[in-house]
């Protein structure tokens, strides 16, 4: 058979489209990159795995559209997928895919994984728990809404990404204050908040069902981590994953692909498990999760998901491997920030911890001196991460406290 020719949107950004553009090659599929800028842009790394390229701007779907179509007649080709993984262009890859009548996720499946309202009636309508939730266009609706739904609520927009304009509210004082900072939402998903812990449920499908699926469990919950610039975000993906106290968030992930109509390719999906055991669904997106969570899985199972989600979505297989996973650890990853703005000074705790637990770090990327410190509430990553892994989830557990305590970066 002739390698399958894929686009890939977005080939260069975020970092971790290098590694699946690197997977599409490794699987054999030509690849070819759909981007705003130039190919010369593409660093050259991530180039070299291309065959051809096509500039649009994506946020004009009947310009992409157009200009794929160019593309198409000028070197005599079709495709035979339309891939994206990152967010905000999910629905343009489908769009382009039913104009073009190429397979995969069509647009109203896709529209359903990016609009939180959408989403939920879907999972709901299939008899799955979501928060009691409506979507306000209006201040007025808003206060409707949390007159019926009662306090605490959690407000939110309805297209929402990196918990960005994402709040709790416990009464009408802090309601008034949410709505002046929401007022540049064009409309917002008002939400019971769920009191409870939080999860991740992020498969690789085929055909809608899950041929690896994994969980992580958020340390504290992604909207505190958010809140509060001294804390040091952990995320655990977790090896035992046939631990009764998770089966009823995988009954419930497995049903929501059900129910949102899943196809083939990565889901990234988010659920609450209160403290009486029941569990609720968070949202999903119709993508991989980002902050390094790929990675993540990949350390604890010493796979590459990168190349396997290629291989699902160019040839609709996984290697064996993939089937009969052993899971050997459990893997922790700490997003550290610094005290302090601008320029990194200095950083504390890193040769002890090394010391102590070197063999089981897997990875290393925190700030050095001299480097200018990133912002913390729009990206995960922050002044960067140490990652560890190993059998025992105590000890896992242990050693990122110790990074998140014991490691410190400042900035002056
Ligand atoms: N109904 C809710 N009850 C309790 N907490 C909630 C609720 N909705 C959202 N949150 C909190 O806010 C965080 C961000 O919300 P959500 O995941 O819906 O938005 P997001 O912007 O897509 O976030 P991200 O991209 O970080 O996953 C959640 O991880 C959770 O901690
Ligand atoms: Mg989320």
């Amino acid at each position: 058979m002739n390698a399958p020719r894929v686009l890939f949107i977005s080939p260069q950004y975020p970092a971790e489209m290098n590694e699946f553009t690197r997977g599409l090659a490794e699987v054999s599929a030509e690849v070819w990159g759909l981007a705003d800028g130039p190919v010369s842009a593409v660093p050259a790394h991530v180039r070299r795995y291309l065959k051809g390229y096509v500039q649009a701007p994506l946020q004009r779907p009947e310009a992409v559209l157009d200009a794929v179509r160019a593309t198409m007649r000028a070197e005599h080709i079709r495709f035979d997928r339309i891939e994206c993984l990152w967010e905000p262009f999910v629905e343009l890859a489908a769009f382009l895919r039913e104009q073009l009548g190429i397979p995969g996720m069509s647009l109203d499946t896709a529209f359903a994984f990016r609009d939180k309202e959408a989403m939920k009636k879907r999972v709901e309508a299939a008899g799955l728990r979501v928060p009691h939730h409506a979507k306000c266009a209006t201040q007025d609706e808003v206060r409707a809404a949390v007159r019926r739904i009662g306090y605490p609520v959690c407000i939110k927009p309805i297209a929402g990404a990196g918990s960005a304009d994402t709040f709790r509210v416990d009464n009408d004082d802090e309601l008034s204050a949410v709505l002046q900072k929401t007022a540049h939402v064009e409309s917002v998903s008002v939400e019971e908040f769920v009191e409870g812990e939080e999860f991740t449920f992020d498969t690789v499908c085929i055909d809608g069902k899950p041929v690896f699926y994994n969980i992580a469990q958020y340390h504290p919950r992604p909207l505190i981590a958010r809140s509060n610039e001294w804390i040091s975000p952990v995320v655990v993906t977790l090896r035992d994953v046939g631990d009764p106290k998770y089966a009823a968030g995988v009954e419930l992930g497995f049903k929501v692909l059900d129910a949102m109509g899943m196809g083939t390719g990565f889901t990234h999906m988010e659920w609450y498990r209160k403290a009486n055991g029941e569990v609720v669904f968070g949202e999903i997106g119709g993508r991989s999760a980002g902050g390094h969570l790929v990675d993540q899985m990949n350390w604890g199972n010493d796979i590459d998901l990168f190349r396997e989600w290629a291989r699902a979505v160019t040839w609709k297989s996984v290697d064996p491997a993939l089937l009969h996973l052993r899971r050997p650890y459990n893997c922790a990853i700490i997003f550290k920030r610094a005290l302090g703005e601008g320029v990194i000074t200095r950083v504390e705790g890193v040769e002890r911890f090394m010391q102590r637990f070197g063999q089981h770090v897997v990875a290393e990327q925190l700030l050095r001196p001299g480097q200018r410190r990133r912002n913390w509430l729009q990206t995960l990553v922050s002044d960067g991460f140490v990652a560890v892994r190993h059998p025992d989830i105590g000890e896992t557990l242990r050693m990122a406290e110790s990074a998140a305590t014991d490691i410190q970066l400042y900035a002056g």
